[in-house]
């Protein structure tokens, strides 16, 4: 039996090499490598038995209804997947993976870790002074940052990616862990040091705040303009979670008004927009204490090619009638 599979874009070669090497799967994928317009998208899944989908495309009924009773699975092209409606893939029996790979947590947590440095040493805004020929000879007090060894870096998430976070923080630049999480884990806190804390008492205590959970109902704007409040004026606050845990228009506020000392940015709320009104916007591009990545925190070869042989691993398990190692339902 042949299984058909539609990728909604251009992934790196590896995992696509994987899924043409089996004579069982027929593969399709969408042309041009660029975002599937939605109307090409329900055009597209029609009879299809798999979709490889990626994070920027919405998998709700309308998506699988369009794809018909072909559709079996849906294999995601990222480690989050609130992109998808599990419950009405549940509903009609789909299995649904993600593309965790050790690989991915490894990557995110360099990139959140390189923020949190081009944050506490200017990078940015010093490249930019330096580019725009500004630098006119040594200063004493010239873009002057902050240390990072001795401060205290609060995760909200004590999952792989904060672990992750916290260990190479802890260990390679003395910096003091704490952590927030429905529980407590003490494989966490076993290889970092990691005190476990409340939201709020994390908030006040942290220089920076990172965050590493996943975006569900309960995480929606998990940092609002009070939890913005409790933070230290000297705080950063660091996001390659989901940007919608941050309620964006409150970041604005809070950074306008000083509230904290500035934040780096890898996700955002409605993305590729900001779900902000113009002039916030154009504040947060302009605004030197941000600094802002387009969604880029896993995007390094090594581990854009281990999702796609991960998400292929997940559709051949499938194909041979087994349970996909990541499965989600
Ligand atoms: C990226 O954000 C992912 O979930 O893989």
């Amino acid at each position: 039996m042949i299984t058909s599979v539609f990728v909604t874009r251009e992934i790196p070669d590896e995992g696509l090499k994987m899924l043409r090497q089996d004579k069982h799967v027929q593969l399709e994928i969408y042309e041009g490598d660029k975002l599937i317009p939605r109307r090409d998208l329900l055009r597209r899944v029609k009879g299809k038995n798999v979709i490889l989908s990626m994070l920027t495309e919405t998998i709700d009924r309308e998506v699988m209804d369009a794809a018909g009773p072909s559709l079996k699975m849906i294999a995601n092209y990222a480690v989050g997947f609130d992109n998808i409606d599990l419950k009405e893939a549940t509903k009609r029996h789909l299995v649904v993976t993600n593309a965790a790979h050790p690989n991915v947590s490894e990557t995110v947590a360099e990139h959140t870790i390189a923020l949190i440095f081009a944050l506490a040493h200017r990078i940015v805004e010093a490249d930019h002074f330096t580019r725009q020929g500004k630098y006119k000879g040594w200063e004493p007090q010239l873009l002057l940052g902050t240390d990072i060894i001795g401060k205290t870096l609060g995760l909200i998430g004590g999952g792989n990616i904060g672990g992750m976070v916290a260990r190479r923080m802890h260990e390679g630049f003395g910096v003091k862990i704490i952590y927030t999480d429905v529980k407590r884990s003490p494989a966490f806190e076993k290889l970092s040091g990691a005190k476990l804390r409340t939201k709020e008492q994390l908030l006040r205590e942290s220089d920076f705040v990172s965050l590493h959970v996943p975006l569900l109902p309960s995480t929606k704007h998990l940092i609002d303009d009070q939890a913005l409040g409790l933070m230290k004026k000297t705080a950063y606050l660091i996001n390659t979670a989901r940007g919608a845990v941050i309620d964006s228009a409150a970041l604005v506020r809070a950074l306008k008004k000083g509230k904290i000392a500035g934040a780096g940015i890898d996700v955002f709320e409605g993305e590729p927009q900001f779900a902000l009104k113009k002039s916030d916007s154009e504040y947060l591009q302009h605004a030197w204490n941000v600094v802002l990545t387009p969604h880029t925190a896993s995007a390094t070869i090594e581990t854009r090619q281990a999702m796609g042989r991960t998400a292929a691993e997940n559709i051949l398990a499938f194909v041979k009638g087994k349970t996909p190692p990541n499965a989600i339902t």
